[in-house]
């Protein structure tokens, strides 16, 4: 992995861009802020079904009960130039992580895609479950900030 964690610049991405991956981006966002880092992070969705919108209310209801205001994001479309602007792109399922390098616009910048719990100390679960229809958002916000905490380690001590 190449990185350059002084600034160090990381995208989450999932499906519609309005539940998982604001999620992601506010846990990580607050986290980075605790360790005083100076990483840009941001979110996209291979869809561009929410374009434009907030993110779900039950994610934004998620975030507020850990203290985190997502209300502010607005959803948008992954594209190619985010494989050359971002340092990492992380990804919430297997189809999500497909999904992804569909858009990679080559073989070198394929290697910054991940899923996201590969930074996860409890190795067990690959995948953050799609919300949306089922529910489940304590169950995506827990996976979601191990994660989070794994990869700040992770490229902290790296
Ligand atoms: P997300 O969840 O990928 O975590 O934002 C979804 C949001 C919207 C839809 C599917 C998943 N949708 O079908 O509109």
């Amino acid at each position: 992995m190449s990185t350059n964690n002084g600034h160090m610049k990381i995208l989450m991405v999932c499906l519609g861009n309005i539940c998982r991956s604001p999620l992601a981006q506010g846990i990580l966002e607050a986290q980075v802020k605790r360790n005083r880092l100076d990483w840009k992070i941001d979110s996209a969705g291979t869809s561009g079904w929410h374009a434009g919108e907030k993110p779900d209310s039950r994610a934004i209801a998620m975030a507020k009960q850990n203290n985190i205001n997502i209300s502010n994001q607005r959803s948008r479309m992954l594209t190619p130039e985010d494989f050359i602007h971002f340092d990492f792109i992380l990804a919430m399922d297997e189809k999500n992580y497909r999904d992804i390098l569909r858009v990679c616009p080559s073989q070198e910048l394929a290697s910054k895609v991940h899923l996201i719990l590969e930074f996860s100390e409890d190795r067990a679960v690959r995948e953050v479950p799609d919300p949306y229809y089922d529910g489940g958002f304590q169950r995506v916000y827990n996976l979601l900030n191990e994660a989070c905490n794994g990869f700040i380690s992770g490229m902290v001590s790296a």
